[in-house]
């Protein structure tokens, strides 16, 4: 009895809570990041500021192209409902890419208090994206 059973169904996005995982892990290395280049910027150590801002931008950019290029579209392939909610997160991602290039201009132009402003902002800005997509991707 019961040896003709069918296993139990998978559970629905059953890999969801590891994806959730890498992806805040990435955001917790962003934020570390954005922390040790905020540390340099009051320091003014102009050179150490413009590789780390650039270390910021390939990891923004690589992470954007991750969520944009497979996990979105899987998402949205599962949950059509969502697709506002990720156009919303992806207009965000051009809102951190507009900051990050003035960060860089103000680093280029040394000015240190006025890109110590605009990494303020842009960090304020990628929390608040950051927690949107992450409850995103847990709970859709
Ligand atoms: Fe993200």
């Amino acid at each position: 009895m019961g040896r003709n059973r069918p296993p139990p169904p998978e559970p629905r996005d059953s890999d969801s809570g590891e994806r959730n995982h890498g992806i805040a892990l990435q955001h917790a290395k962003l934020g570390a990041l954005c922390d040790t280049l905020r540390q340099h910027l009051a320091v003014e150590d102009s050179e150490d500021c413009l590789t780390l801002a650039s270390q910021l931008r390939l990891a923004l950019d690589s992470h954007f192209a991750v969520e944009e290029n497979v996990l979105f579209p899987a998402l949205l392939a599962r949950h059509p409902e969502l697709r506002e909610q990720i156009e919303s997160l992806e207009g965000e991602h051009e809102s951190v890419r507009r900051q990050l290039d003035q960060l860089l201009f103000c680093i280029g132009a040394t000015s240190h208090a006025q890109a110590a402003s605009v990494l303020s902002h842009l960090r304020a800005l990628l929390d608040g994206h950051e927690a949107r997509e992450e409850r995103c991707l847990e709970d859709p």
